[in-house]
């Protein structure tokens, strides 16, 4: 089980603070959401800012870019130091952008929205590390999960052993420290959170008791 907290739920005024707090929580990955106002309706960070976050921490960095046209900005964010890039497979080009993030030495994800059936993932798998299941609707953090769109990990799992592949399942939305049992139980290796962690009093005691109810 790997926890990746989205910076996107942070105090973005201390966030050398934050990125020394996701540390002490034991966290594997830190979750970026990068938004263009165009292919969601809200705009975020940028590659200067996983920069920045790159100087104070050698965590995962696992860039999610909500942009329309991705290929643009993998040189940007690669050279930022990201570690892995996931790109929407409802974005321009996919499958040339998923080759791209390869080229440049990354782990590459392919995303799936809530409105986006399984079986859309298929001729992208084979050239995917990961696949990351939206159970909201991509935009905003503080969403309520969509528990349905859970039911993509069993069909995403199935379709990448067709394929020989093995890929990681990362889920993205909602997920809570009531929830996060039914996200694993549904087949998801990594879970971001974003309120649920940084709002949340006891960080480190949700991450412990989650971690506790898969041992
Ligand atoms: C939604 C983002 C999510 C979001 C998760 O567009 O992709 O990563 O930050 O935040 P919570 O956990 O608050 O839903
Ligand atoms: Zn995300």
């Amino acid at each position: 089980m790997i926890f990746a907290p989205s910076l996107l739920g942070a105090n973005l005024l201390n966030l050398g603070e934050e990125v020394r707090r996701v540390e002490s929580w034991g966290a594997e990955w830190i979750h970026f959401d990068q938004m263009d106002g165009h292919f969601v309706p809200n705009i975020s960070f940028g590659p200067a800012f996983v920069a920045a976050v790159r100087k104070h921490t050698k965590l995962f960095l696992d860039v999610h870019l909500m942009l329309s046209r991705p290929m643009d900005y993998i040189d940007a964010f690669a050279d930022a130091g990201a570690d892995g890039i996931t790109v929407h497979a409802e974005a321009e080009e996919p499958e040339e952008v998923l080759r791209k993030i390869h080229d440049r030495g990354l782990k590459a994800g392919i995303c799936v929205n809530p409105g986006t059936p399984a079986s859309a993932l298929k001729p992208l798998l084979p050239l995917a590390d990961l696949a990351l299941i939206m159970t909201v609707q991509p935009g905003f953090g503080g969403q309520k999960m969509r528990p349905e769109c859970l039911e993509k990990a069993a069909e995403i799992c199935a379709m990448a052993k067709e394929a020989g592949k093995s890929v990681l399942i990362e889920a993205d939305g909602g997920i809570n420290a009531e929830n996060a049992g039914q996200v694993l139980a549904a087949g998801v290796d990594v879970l971001v959170m974003g309120t649920g962690l940084f709002r949340a009093a006891d960080p480190a005691g949700i991450m412990a008791a989650i971690r506790g109810s898969r041992a």
